[in-house]
């Protein structure tokens, strides 16, 4: 309770501020809060060796979902068959358990990290089957309860969208992919199951395959919850379809997720290389935000030091949201931009005042200011009122103004409708009168 209360002020003091200090709020708040306000998680891939100090600290205090870069892989957690070493996934847990965060399990069946028991056995069908659906039955079965996501599936497709040749692939064919998913389902039916891959972010060939293999699987009652879009980006190369891929998935009845992003440049890092990278990392967290099924966005690591990307592109790197030093970079003010809150629409006020600004034999030139007395924009706006002695309006300028009897309407223009909160809008006219020239008792104004 304790906990809730402090964000929700500290949200309050972001959001109370977000107009007057634009992002500067949003810097201030955790990552975690503002994805939690913005009803989307932000994680991170972790080392479980490194969680400790600096590092450990950042990892709670800036996400609220955690996902072991490596600790729940095949080839870690039983690297001979029937024995299984829980140790480093373990610690993973408890550490997300410690700190309120979800956990994301990665991953259950994938061609690569695989044991060599398994990568260079030979199988027939149904023992690879049996070997494959223990393992997850197991696994997802240890962490019941604990695991709020599962990669069941990783990276199933080639880069033309078809089934990859993996041992699981050559030697079962597609058939793997349900049989997996029904067994984590039965082990943990309250996890949610997904597929995850790489280069399936924009629209294209693979993910037109990703595409495809989702509605087979669905149709045939394979328990997919989810797709996981791993984007692993290239600086400056966020594909301009992300958002509408994110979507038709999402048309398709499963949630999506964003589950490993770095957005990697040629090293040195220089500053326009680091304000592109801020913009990348904002457009992927703005996608997410803008499909409702997106279930969140996780970080492959936060931190440079804790990158695979150096190891696996030479002379690639300086892909994470923060610096070697633990300090945040550009793109880590691109991602809490991208999450600052949304101010809410407040009403729209409307208040009209009518003075004469001359007035000869017969005749006057009037004027009514509209002011927008709300805190949000107008978009357009009527004013009305009664004329008490039986003036006319001749002419009028700013507004298309129409009487009947005694009653005049005014409408704003094309050009003039938009008033700011706080701003104003004038019209005026020219009218006739013949005795006195009493201004109108009340101005409504809509
Ligand atoms: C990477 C890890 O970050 C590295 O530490 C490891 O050496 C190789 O794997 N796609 C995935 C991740 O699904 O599991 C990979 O993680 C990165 C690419």
């Amino acid at each position: 309770m304790l906990r809730r209360l402090t964000v929700v002020t500290a949200l309050l003091a972001a959001a109370l501020t977000a107009t007057a200090t634009g992002t500067a709020a949003a810097a201030d708040t955790p990552l975690r809060d503002l994805a939690e306000a913005r009803g989307i998680y932000l994680g991170t891939a972790v080392t479980g060796g490194k969680l400790t100090g600096a590092y450990a600290g950042t990892a709670a205090a800036q996400f609220d979902s955690v996902t072991p870069g490596n600790e729940m892989k095949w080839g870690s957690v039983e690297p001979v068959r029937g024995q299984y070493s829980w140790t480093g996934a373990d610690r993973i847990a408890d550490f997300a358990e410690a700190h309120g965060q979800r956990l994301r399990g990665h991953t259950l069946v994938w061609h690569s990290q695989l044991p060599s028991w398994v990568e260079n056995g030979t199988w027939t069908p149904d023992a690879l089957r049996t070997v494959m659906t223990d393992h997850v039955t197991t696994q997802v079965t240890r962490y019941k309860g604990r695991v709020d996501h599962w990669d069941v599936v990783n990276e199933p497709l080639n880069e033309d969208g078809t089934l990859r040749r993996s041992v699981f692939g050559a030697t079962l064919g597609e058939s793997y992919i349900g049989d997996a998913f029904r067994a984590a389902r039965a082990a943990d039916p309250a996890a949610k199951l997904y597929l995850n891959d790489y280069s399936t972010d924009g629209l294209g060939a693979k993910s037109d395959g990703m595409y495809t293999l989702v509605e087979r699987l669905l149709a045939q009652g394979v328990p997919v919850d989810g797709v996981g879009f791993q984007a692993h980006l290239i600086l400056g190369q966020v594909p301009s379809t992300l958002e509408a891929n994110l979507r038709r998935f999402s048309d398709l009845g499963v949630d999506v997720a964003i589950t490993e992003l770095d957005v990697r440049m040629t090293l040195p890092a220089t500053e326009a290389k680091l304000a592109q990278q801020k913009a990348d990392y904002a457009a992927v967290t703005r996608a997410c935000l803008a499909v409702t099924r997106c279930a969140g966005l996780t970080v492959w690591g936060f931190t440079d030091s804790d990158s695979w990307i150096p190891d696996f592109f030479p002379g690639q790197g300086a892909a994470t949201p923060y610096d070697e030093g633990l300090n945040p970079k550009p793109a880590y003010a691109g991602i809490a931009e991208a999450l600052a809150p949304v101010t809410p629409p407040g009403p729209a006020g409307c208040a009209a005042t009518y003075t004469v600004q001359s007035q000869w034999g017969g005749g006057f030139t009037g004027q009514v200011t509209v002011r927008n007395t709300g805190s949000a924009p107008l978009t357009g706006w009527r004013v009305a009122w009664e004329y008490p002695a039986g003036q006319r309006i001749t002419q009028a300028w700013n507004a298309a103004v129409t009487q009947t009897g005694t009653a005049v309407t005014a409408t704003h223009l094309s050009y003039n409708g938009t008033v700011p909160a706080g701003g104003s809008a004038t019209f005026g006219f020219n009218a006739s009168w013949t005795g006195t020239n009493p201004p109108p008792a009340a101005l409504t104004c809509a």
